[in-house]
């Protein structure tokens, strides 16, 4: 009998191409090919990539030229290698790769990886295979659940895909370009995949989108479910212990998603809800379309719903005609919500998006120095909040081993990582920790013994509240 073959993934930028590479991985291995974490005994690597920036797009290229290497090194060994670039990178400059790279065989956009397996079959005879056609439908309805794969892979966590591409235009952002237009995948076949992977062991699911509190999809009564909706519905089928989605846009939150986290005890109080900035003229002109005095409110009416939540956000700064007034308006922002923490990014201009043809472009200097100003600001934030948690009891959900023997980490509500000494069986449990000790990215804990509260370490609710 052959050796299978082997697919090494790498996948870059966002959640959804986490879940992306692991669709392809299980498309692969109905094909025979197994997993492999080194592209060197690869037959088949993959870049799964990321346009959002400028800087994330431009590692492929250098990626590649590694690749092209490895692919030569084989070749002189007599073994085939193909090379295939996916994702949003292939969406939006596939013919720059195609004549850049010539090391590629196979260019698939975000919205045809469905068609891998044929593509690489057809590949050999074909020479370079270039697939960036939008047609979505066939790719949610060849998303079918393969939950053995995934919980070998994901373990205690997974995602689901349940909304694809923005129809929002902000003015610097690609993803309406590479992703194409919103659309939704129907509940029933949310569940269908939340169901197996319960039933495989997930504990964790977080329901993914490019902008997931658009989601319209057909519901089991025919009639079109929202976000809220469908949160209440995945809550139903039993098997979780916790739920979460990412990313949602401030102006989405609509009655029955804020009532959601009134009443989901496993859905987790912690938001990521991106702002942006905190300058309402440059919210407008990023096509924001809202103010910060908005964005706040929207927090206020999510706080009153459930008062422990805590928030995460996306900023750029430098954002074209961005001055130091405006600035200031972010860095308030940030204080005046009190993040548990947040991502920041340097504009980049992005080619074919309206902001880059905007004239009055932010020098890079003035962007560095207001990036880790922002910085500052959100690190000092952020070690408020977990200062807060410290002496807290906490749910935390086990996922794997630590790394001192006789240790796990799981994570709080909040994501905070927490390490604590208990047995390897608790891995998939839900239990409560006293939070003892902090350092800057997770903290430490030490298991609560079962007899205290124990209804409330079940529900997953926190018992003390840093929020
Ligand atoms: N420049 C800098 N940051 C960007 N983002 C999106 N587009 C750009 C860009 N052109 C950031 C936003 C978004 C996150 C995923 O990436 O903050 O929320
Ligand atoms: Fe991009 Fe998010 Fe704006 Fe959509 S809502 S255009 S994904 S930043």
């Amino acid at each position: 009998m052959s050796a299978p073959r082997k697919v090494h993934i790498k996948s870059y930028g966002c959640q959804m191409n986490v879940y992306d590479s692991d669709r392809m991985a299980d498309l692969l291995a109905q094909e025979g090919f197994c997993e492999t974490a080194t592209a060197a005994d690869a037959d088949v690597v993959i870049l799964n990539t990321c346009h959002i920036r400028e800087k994330a797009a431009e590692k492929v290229y250098s990626e590649l030229g590694r690749i092209r290497s490895l692919k030569q090194a084989a070749a002189r060994a007599g073994r085939r290698v193909a090379v295939v670039v996916a994702g949003c990178v292939a969406q939006a400059e596939g013919e720059e790769i195609a004549r850049r790279a010539g090391v590629v065989d196979v260019i698939v956009g975000p919205q045809s990886y469905h068609r891998l397996p044929s593509l690489l079959r057809r590949a050999p005879r074909e020479g370079l295979l270039v697939d960036t056609e939008f047609p979505i439908e066939t790719k949610f309805e060849s998303l079918v659940p393969g939950a053995a794969q995934a919980v070998r892979r994901r373990g205690i966590s997974a995602f689901v895909t349940v909304q694809e591409g923005c129809d929002k235009f902000c003015t610097f952002c690609v993803v309406p370009y590479t992703r194409g237009t919103e659309m939704s995948r129907p509940v029933a076949a949310i569940l269908a995949e939340v169901e197996e992977l319960a039933a495989a062991g997930v504990r964790e699911v977080t329901l993914i989108g490019q902008n997931v509190s658009a989601y319209r999809g057909a519901g089991r009564d025919g009639e079109i479910c929202t976000l809220g909706r469908l949160l209440y519905a995945v809550a139903a089928t039993g098997g979780l212990s916790r739920l979460r989605y990412t990313t949602s846009h401030p102006g989405d939150f609509d009655a029955a998603l804020i009532a959601a986290h009134r009443d989901l005890a496993a859905l987790m109080p912690f938001v990521h809800l991106p702002v942006q900035s905190g300058s309402d003229r440059i919210l407008a002109a990023m096509n924001r379309r809202y103010t910060g005095a908005d964005y706040l409110r929207a927090i206020e009416r999510l706080r009153a719903a459930r008062g422990d939540l805590a928030f995460s956000s996306d900023f750029i700064v430098g954002f074209p005609g961005e001055t130091e007034a405006d600035f200031q308006e972010s860095l308030r922002l940030v204080d005046a919500v009190g993040y548990a923490g947040a991502f920041s990014f340097k504009y980049s201009a992005r080619p074919g998006t309206p902001a880059a043809a905007l004239a009055d472009q932010v020098p890079e200097a003035v962007k560095l120095d207001r990036l880790l100003r922002l910085q500052a600001a959100i690190d000092r934030n952020q070690a408020a909040f977990n200062a807060k948690c410290l002496g807290a009891r906490m749910p935390v959900l086990f996922e794997k081993p630590g790394r001192h023997p006789g240790q796990l980490v799981g994570r709080s509500p909040y994501m905070q990582p927490v390490h604590v000494m208990a047995d390897a069986p608790m891995i998939g449990e839900t239990a409560m920790v006293t939070i003892t000790d902090l350092s800057p990215n997770s903290l430490e804990g030490t298991l609560v013994p079962k007899t205290i509260n124990p209804r409330r370490a079940v529900q997953g609710e926190p018992e003390t509240c840093p929020g």
